[in-house]
């Protein structure tokens, strides 16, 4: 793709269901033999992977309509190892089926991993939360498979409160015999629209405010009619390009309430929104924006796919602002490119912060320190990452001159239709 910069991003974009809870979602349907319908369905990569993956294992998905899926995994069978090869590599999702399969068949193998490049991203809490809830690994060479007579409901804490941790131990739990009691879970409000759904078919779980989930196993679960909640990591990217284009843009859809963290830290760098019932209009208020000391944390804290875009947005802000990174080890690998563009980030192995990290001197250099304002210039950038990939968009188009950006395929992982919405923003895209 090459865009030419310098133009403010003026209009509208609408957002539809989040990256990060349909696809979660969709592997709930693998619980029941009932239909179930999934609304406000956006047209992304990882859908697509999860749809063929249910496929691919007897089950069923229909598209009734634009945005509406139907699922059914009544003809759900045992996944063989081709199967899951076939989907390793591409997605992280995969390893969320275990919980269902297990509860299923009393077997699920163990997929590698793929999703983006930001840190090691293992799967230990994932399977130490499955064995805790009565799965054996039988760990060969190069394959590894988890069985169970059946899953026993257990108290489980988890070391860090990993999203997909937390996704993989509720999906598993509400058809294990007996309460689950998860402790330091994560709370993302695309977890909370999973737990919705799986009330909706017939289970039992609480949140606590101290990060407790409680889920009392039962036997059958029905189907479901859900509507999605929107994507507010898609709602900050188009934010972030407000500002850093001196754009004004309206997210049709966007909700306050899963981005309120966000919105006080957009406000405190010279950013301003209006809140309506239809969505988030972002625009720059103030002519210097300002920089700022910024902790990445788990919700309700500064989501870490907040950063990248973030980052473009202090880059153009006046003075020295500091972001540390808390939630992975490396997810500072767009920098450089940056840097080639004109801006001025250091990268430190120091927690620049006050916040507990798990990265402190070892060796990861995951808090950058940023001097602005820097005028960007256009660069030849290839895209590591998803939300990188965004935010070199927005950094070239933020920029003067052209840029060419190359891989551009991982962006459209997570954002739909995203060459429509940028030239409906009047972003000039010479190829
Ligand atoms: C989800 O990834 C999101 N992906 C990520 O969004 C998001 O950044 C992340 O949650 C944190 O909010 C999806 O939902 C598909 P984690 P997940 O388990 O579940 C460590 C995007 O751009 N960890 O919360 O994989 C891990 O290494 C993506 O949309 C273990 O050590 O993230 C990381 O340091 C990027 N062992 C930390 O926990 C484990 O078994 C948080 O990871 C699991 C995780």
């Amino acid at each position: 793709m090459i865009l030419r910069g310098g133009k403010p991003l003026i209009g509208e974009v609408s957002l539809r269901g989040a990256k990060n809870a349909l696809p979660k979602i969709m592997v709930a349907a693998l619980l029941t033999n009932e239909k179930c319908t999934l609304r406000n369905v956006a047209r992304i990569v990882d859908v697509t992977i999860v749809s063929d993956l249910i496929r691919a294992l007897g089950g069923e998905v229909q598209e009734l309509e634009d945005g509406v899926l139907e699922i059914c995994a009544a003809n759900l069978r045992p996944m063989e190892r081709g199967t899951l090869k076939e989907f390793s590599g591409k997605s992280r999702i995969p390893i969320l089926t275990c919980g269902p399969l297990l509860a299923r068949f009393g077997a699920a193998p163990v997929p590698s991993l793929g999703g983006c490049r930001i840190g090691t991203r293992p799967v230990d809490f994932h399977i130490r939360a499955l064995q805790d809830l009565g799965a054996t690994l039988e760990d060969s060479a190069h394959d590894a498979h988890l069985r169970c007579e059946r899953l026993l409901g257990t108290k489980i804490r988890l070391d860090y409160p990993s999203v997909g941790a937390t996704e993989q131990v509720i999906l598993a739990a509400v058809c294990a015999e007996g309460v689950t009691e998860l402790s330091n879970a994560a709370m993302e409000p695309e977890i909370m629209d999973l737990i919705m759904v799986l009330q909706k078919m017939g289970s039992i779980i609480s949140v606590d405010v101290d990060r407790v989930i409680t889920i009392v196993g039962v036997r059958k679960l029905h189907g479901f009619d859900h509507t999605a909640l929107p994507d507010r990591l898609e709602a900050a990217s188009w934010a972030c390009a407000a500002i850093a284009t001196q754009g004004r843009i309206f997210v049709r859809n966007a909700k306050q309430f899963h981005m309120m963290t966000f919105l006080n830290r957009y406000r405190q760098i010279g950013g301003e929104y209006r809140v309506t019932n239809e969505g988030i209009e972002f625009w720059r208020a103030e002519e210097k924006l300002r920089s700022t000391a910024l902790e990445t944390d788990v919700h309700p804290g500064f989501t870490t796919d907040y950063q990248q875009p973030f980052v473009i947005a202090l880059t153009q802000a006046e003075g020295i602002s500091i972001v540390h990174e808390t939630v992975y080890e490396q997810r500072f690998g767009y920098v450089d490119a940056l840097n080639r563009m004109g801006a001025k980030i250091q990268l430190y192995r120091e927690c620049l912060g006050g916040l507990k990290c798990r990265f402190g001197q070892r060796n990861y250099r995951h808090s950058a320190v940023i001097v602005g304002p820097t005028p960007l210039r256009g660069a030849e950038i290839e895209i590591p990452d998803l939300r990188a990939g965004f935010s070199y968009v927005i950094a070239a188009l933020a920029a003067q001159g052209d840029s060419t950006l190359t891989n551009t395929g991982l962006i459209e992982r997570g954002y739909e239709n995203l060459v429509p919405k940028l030239c409906a923003l009047g972003a000039e895209i010479l190829e």
